[in-house]
């Protein structure tokens, strides 16, 4: 396994990773309106994974969704590089990573750039004053609504009981359409949606050894 210094080392070099800093927030990211024609040169709908970790979402959701196009983002270019790593090594051309803040997101997309967004095993940020930092406060959200569809659905999968009924609460608050959701994924798993419990992340694995049940909901970010 490289070194963290390795690691960033090849970040830089992978044709399918891509990094966005604080400071360049006047300039703009350069890549902001052209991911369809200039990373997947295609149309295919775009989706995120916030804080995807190490990508085994991302890169599990490509596999199975050629028609698709899915880019992971967190703030940790070590983590992202092994499932940037996987990507190339597979011959997978549907994922790309972004690293930045997702407090960022919305100067890495152009308005509708984002079809679909998943939020997966959040850091769940239970002190009360470190609510802003939660990805699902409505400060993050209105980021969100910024890059993503009408209509598009954000996708929240955690194992954290607090932040699971917190967003519920924001959902509740915001009036905004609820599609779907369940305190116990793996009981309550609908038929048709057999790929929310086909790929488990790092964290996933770690929670359900663990015996806790994993959360899920499904809802749109309204006009
Ligand atoms: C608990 S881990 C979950 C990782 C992965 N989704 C999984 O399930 O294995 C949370 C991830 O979110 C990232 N993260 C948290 N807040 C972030 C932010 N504001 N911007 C970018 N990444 C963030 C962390 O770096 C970390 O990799």
């Amino acid at each position: 396994m490289p070194s963290k210094l390795e690691k960033f080392a090849d970040f830089s070099s992978f044709p399918n990773c891509f990094s966005f800093a604080f400071e360049q927030i006047q300039q703009g990211f350069p890549g902001k309106g052209k991911w369809h024609s200039d990373v997947f040169k295609n149309d295919n709908p775009i989706v995120l994974e916030l804080g995807c970790g190490r990508g085994e979402y991302t890169v599990g959701l490509a596999e199975h969704n050629p028609v698709k196009n899915f880019i992971g983002v967190d703030i940790k270019g070590n983590r992202i590089w092994t499932g940037a790593k996987h990507a190339i090594d597979t011959g997978l051309h549907n994922v790309a990573f972004l690293r930045t803040r997702i407090d960022f997101i919305e100067h890495g997309f152009n308005e509708g750039e984002v079809s679909e967004i998943w939020i997966t095993f959040p850091d769940p940020q239970p002190q009360k004053p470190r609510a802003r930092k939660r990805l699902t406060h409505p400060l993050f959200l209105n980021r969100y609504k910024k890059i993503l569809k009408p209509g598009g659905l954000i996708h929240l999968k955690t194992d954290n009981t607090g932040f699971y009924e917190y967003t519920l609460e924001v959902i509740e608050e915001l009036k905004l359409p609820l599609l779907f959701a369940t305190n116990d994924l793996y009981a309550n798993c609908p038929p048709d949606r057999e790929e929310l419990t086909r790929i488990k992340t790092y964290y996933e694995n770690l929670f359900t050894a663990k015996g806790e049940k994993i959360k899920y909901c499904c809802f749109q970010l309204g006009n």
